[in-house]
């Protein structure tokens, strides 16, 4: 039986990765060359600097990653990138780099959304069973995506306004915590108590979306106040309160979606859902859904990765997603 695999490509943001999926499921490669360090100095990811980068990186991370793979071009069935949503010029490199490999090699070229990306990393470890749903949270996104069936993703909640991670980045700053602030304050929570009872907006209202703008504003309010009365406020305290506050929101609205749509998997990605508050607290929520399997992606593969594009390219790929050279980055690419 021939083999299927995937060569795939993410450059949405400020992670170049390459990697090699066999049957859509099996990670033989997953090249990961981060940039984080370059972006610290400015608090965020700068995009121009991103793009550099990638054009620096890429040509490495494909030979690496056919090479850890122990395959070449010849073996490959077909070519995965992300297209969008993300920077630009930090997309383009990724669609620039597959276009050529695709048509240098006569390979067919599918378009990946990042987000499915995201999504279908779950598949890395276990098949999806459908109907399922997922908890989408990233550093540029946080969306409640119900999926009816393989390749149909139906957004049913998202963020009005900033991102969970975001909002972790944002704060962090405020506690002189470096990009990306998400893991060394998920770290400081676990040490503090919720003392200050941040807002937990649109908690109650009947919808399914999402806002963090106000509670990050009140926690920078609370800090820039405690520092002109010159008090000093405890650090794991504060981190423990905001933490609280945007657990309960994304989890009560995830149980809320669970309820109006039942499924059987529901999957927790995205570079937040490494959060250990939030794992934990989902872990005992679906305790109340026994027909629902909690799906939580690896940390491994909650940050952005090329090894989740190619498992969500091998399924569009076998759905007839195609590509031609005219594919072009789409940064406000949605479902
Ligand atoms: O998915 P990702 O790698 O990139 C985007 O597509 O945005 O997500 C990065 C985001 C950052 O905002 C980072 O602070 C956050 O994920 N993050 C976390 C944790 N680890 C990473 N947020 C909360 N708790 C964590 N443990
Ligand atoms: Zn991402």
């Amino acid at each position: 039986l021939a083999r299927n695999l995937v060569l795939s490509f993410e450059t949405s943001c400020d992670e170049t990765s390459v990697a090699v999926i066999e049957n859509g499921n099996q990670i033989l490669s997953n090249i990961v060359a981060t940039q984080i360090k370059s972006h610290q100095r400015f608090g965020g990811v700068v995009p121009e600097v991103a793009s550099r980068h990638h054009i620096e990186q890429i040509t490495s991370c494909i030979e690496d990653a056919l090479t850890e793979a122990d395959v070449t071009y010849d073996d490959l069935s077909a070519v995965a990138v992300t297209y969008g949503p993300g920077l630009v010029g930090a997309l383009l490199i990724g669609v620039t780099a597959a276009k050529a490999v695709a048509w240098a090699h006569q390979l067919p070229l599918v378009p990946v959304n990042h987000l499915a990306g995201h999504i279908y990393a779950a598949r890395l470890v276990e098949p999806i069973e459908f109907p399922a749903m997922a908890l989408v949270v990233s550093g540029g996104h946080t969306e409640l995506v119900y999926m009816p069936e393989e390749n149909r993703f139906e957004i049913i909640g998202e963020t009005r306004d900033d991102a969970a991670g975001e909002a972790y980045d944002k704060i962090g700053r405020v506690l002189g915590i470096n990009y990306p602030a998400g893991k060394p304050v998920d770290e400081l929570a676990h040490q503090g108590k919720d003392t200050f009872n941040f807002p937990r907006a649109m908690d109650s209202d009947e919808n399914f979306d999402f806002s963090f703008s106000g509670l990050k504003s009140a926690f920078i309010n609370t800090v820039h106040h405690a520092d002109q009365l010159n008090e000093s406020l405890s650090k794991e305290d504060l981190a423990a309160s905001f933490q609280q506050a945007v657990v309960d929101v994304l989890s009560d609205k995830t149980v809320r979606a669970l309820r109006e749509f039942p499924v059987k998997q529901l999957i927790l990605a995205g570079g937040v859902a490494a959060n250990k508050g939030l794992r934990d607290r989902l872990t005992s929520d679906l305790a109340a859904f026994p027909q629902t399997k909690l799906e939580l992606v690896p940390l491994s593969l909650c940050g952005d990765n090329a090894a989740m594009i190619g498992a969500a390219g091998e399924m569009l790929y076998r759905h007839g997603e195609r590509a031609d050279a005219t594919l072009n980055a789409d940064p406000g690419l949605e479902f």
